[in-house]
């Protein structure tokens, strides 16, 4: 595969960014050649944000799977599609060739149809990150049945919450899954979820650990039965085939649920044909990505970051994608050097929290390892500290990998603000210059344009996009209007991302975090008022606040103030009980990292919480609150500061 719209030189950047402006259409329209379609678009894009109504290339009909396997097959059959490793190092690892992936994807799309998945329903998808993940994923899209993975972390509760907002009636899952030196028992997790479930109808199950699992007689499959069977439809006379579904570029391609300021978490809906071009387009440019070279996204599958760069922009491209079981540390903090050095990665792609974390044990683990292969580094997910970057440019990249520093969101689809490797500047904890097609402004509280500098020549306020690009999310599953008031109406024309931002003379831009109350921990994100919610189910709990605090490694941790009625034991104990309550709500990595237990919260007259005040005091600012006069009663916050953690 050749990419003719891969950026090559600064300048080349700064006029496609050009033309990406003043004309939109004939821009997306001649990037839309380098794809397969089964018919041509009518038009490239139409839109309007108050709405919102994003179409792009309507009309035109599509698989994304033709473009992510069937045009591959002539020319790369026996390339490797995905080269996975497992868990345990010392397991086989399994290279998927891209005619490989073909058959898998064909029989996982007629596993399905045979019971009964039609284009459009919901397929859950609860599964390790084992090939047959990827599979499952493309043989949805296959049929244009609607993927909405659940990462594996996340409890029965907020499985079955997610089943019944999508009205799911299928799900993918394994009996098991190894992360480290866990086995993670996935199936019965999703039968926990489904207890008074009332639209499942069907459960596959692979088998990947072997731990006993219950089987529902009329719900649950083997996952390896129903694949034998297939096969035999699937394969006649050494031929391979499974005609895809066509799709409308509009068509719903998946759902991902992502957690916002408010309670509940919001199904994030893609669509076919722009999501399509944006991932594949941002995976070929951001990482320079060349034919042949194999690209190491280190996220999990269950976030977008997986979807995008482990899945569909990797495999669009006819790339090589590097997919890892297991995790940073196990058995040891060499893992991912020891993978770069077996399989020669070349494009290694993580996340900031993962290098503070592995920069904790110092330089032992990098002995003996071969890191040559490398040529471009790229971090996602929350703003990399300085010393990170250079830690990772040092020591990982020898100082000769251009190293990107990606800024985008789950409603996004792919990389909006970033460097290009080698092509455009780095600078360091800066995401630098927007993607063609990505238009930022920064805007004040009232949503005027920002246009004065501070005492460093920097722009500061809140970042939001004028214009839609190719894979900007579509819609909050079943709820339109939610996805109107949470990204396109807190100022008027403008897509509003939430995050605060600095821009430099230059015209890079620096993202500083939420603006909102939605805390990004290890990269993942959870909103305050989801962590809330959980603790105040917990009998005894009257009444909580959650905030976000500075951590080394994590970026930040959860902060909650607690107030308690009867305590059954100490204060010990109840906050243990109080962990594995949220554990059971939400999944293990919304557990706050500190609890305080008080007697009141700082509230104003109006019975708000005043959370500037519990974020300082979280922060270990004790001094300067700053205004405190709007509250009810100034001598709770003595008290917060005398038992702060
Ligand atoms: C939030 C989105 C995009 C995939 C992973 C996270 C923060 C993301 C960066 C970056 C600074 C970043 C933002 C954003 N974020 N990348 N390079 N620099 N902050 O996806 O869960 O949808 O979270 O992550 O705050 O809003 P997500």
């Amino acid at each position: 595969m050749s990419y003719p719209y891969q950026i090559a030189s600064l300048e080349q950047y700064h006029a496609d960014y050009k033309k990406s402006v003043d004309d939109p259409e004939g821009f997306w329209g001649s990037i839309a050649e380098n794809f397969e379609w089964r018919k041509k678009h009518d038009k490239v894009l139409e839109w309007n944000f108050t709405e919102p109504k994003v179409e792009w290339f309507k009309g035109a009909k599509l698989n994304i799977t033709e473009n992510c396997i069937d045009r591959h097959l002539k020319t790369m059959a026996d390339k490797p599609a995905i080269i996975w490793e497992p868990n345990n190092p010392e397991e086989r690892v399994r290279i998927v060739t891209y005619a490989r992936l073909h058959k898998r994807v064909c029989q996982v799309a007629q596993m399905l149809v045979n019971n009964g998945v039609k284009k459009g329903d919901r397929v859950c998808i609860y599964m390790g990150m084992v090939p047959e993940l990827a599979y499952a994923i493309l043989g949805c899209a296959r049929i244009g049945a609607i993927h909405s993975v659940i990462f594996g972390g996340f409890s029965a509760q907020s499985i079955a919450d997610r089943l019944y907002d999508a009205q799911a009636e299928f799900i993918i899952t394994c009996d098991g899954a190894y992360r480290g030196a866990k086995d993670i028992p996935l199936k019965s997790v999703i039968d926990d979820a489904l207890i008074g479930n009332r639209t499942v109808k069907k459960v596959f199950v692979y088998t990947r650990t072997r731990i006993p699992v219950s089987m529902l007689k009329g719900r649950d499959l083997w996952w390896e039965d129903e694949m034998e069977y297939a096969e035999t439809q699937v394969e006649k006379d050494g031929v391979v085939s499974f005609p895809a579904v066509e799709m409308d570029a509009e068509d719903p391609l998946f759902i991902l649920y992502t957690s916002g300021s408010t309670g509940k978490p919001k199904g994030v809906v893609h669509s076919s044909a722009g999501y399509m071009v944006w991932t594949n387009y941002t995976f070929v440019n951001v990482f320079q990505y060349q034919p042949g070279q194999v690209h190491f996204c280190t996220a999990d599958i269950g976030w977008i970051t997986g979807h995008s760069y482990i899945v569909y922009g990797p495999l669009s491209a006819g790339g090589t994608s590097l997919m890892f079981e297991g995790v940073p540390t196990y058995p040891d903090a060499g893992r991912f050097w020891d993978i770069v050095d077996r399989h020669k990665v070349n494009i290694l792609y993580t996340a900031p929290t993962a290098i503070r974390s592995l920069m904790g044990f110092g330089l032992d683990p990098l002995k003996g390892k071969d890191l040559s292969s490398l040529k471009i580094l790229g971090t996602v997910g929350e703003p990399i500290n300085e010393e990170a970057w250079h830690w990772y440019d040092e020591h990982i990249g020898k100082k000769k990998c251009p190293i990107v520093d990606t800024w985008w969101q789950t409603e996004n689809g792919g990389v909006l603000i970033s460097n290009l490797a080698g092509i455009t500047p780095s600078k360091p904890s800066w995401a630098t210059l927007p993607m063609p097609g990505v238009q930022p402004i920064l805007v004040d509280e009232n949503g005027k344009e920002v246009t004065e500098k501070d005492e460093h020549g920097m722009l500061k306020g809140n970042l939001c996009i004028k214009a839609p690009w190719p894979s900007i999310l579509r819609t909050t599953y079943g709820d339109h209007e939610r996805c109107r008031i949470n990204y396109f109406a807190t100022y008027p024309n403008l897509y509003f991302t939430g995050d605060g931002a600095l821009k430099d003379a230059d015209g890079n831009y620096r993202i500083t975090g939420r603006v909102d109350d939605v805390l990004n921990v290890s990269g993942h994100r959870i909103g305050t008022a989801e962590v809330e919610n959980a603790i105040n189910m917990h009998a005894g709990v009257v009444e909580s606040a959650v905030v976000g605090y500075p951590h080394d490694i994590k970026g930040q941790g959860i902060y909650a103030y607690v107030i308690y009625g009867h305590m059954h034991g100490d204060a010990e104990h109840t906050k243990k009980d109080i962990l594995q309550t949220v554990t059971r709500v939400i999944g293990a990595i919304a557990k706050p990292d500190k609890i305080q237990f008080v007697t009141g919260l700082p509230k104003t007259r109006s019975g708000k919480i005043m959370r500037r005040i519990l974020r300082k005091i979280a922060e270990g600012e004790m001094t300067n609150l700053g205004d405190t006069s709007a509250l009810l009663d100034p001598t709770v916050v003595e008290e917060i500061k005398n038992g702060k953690l």
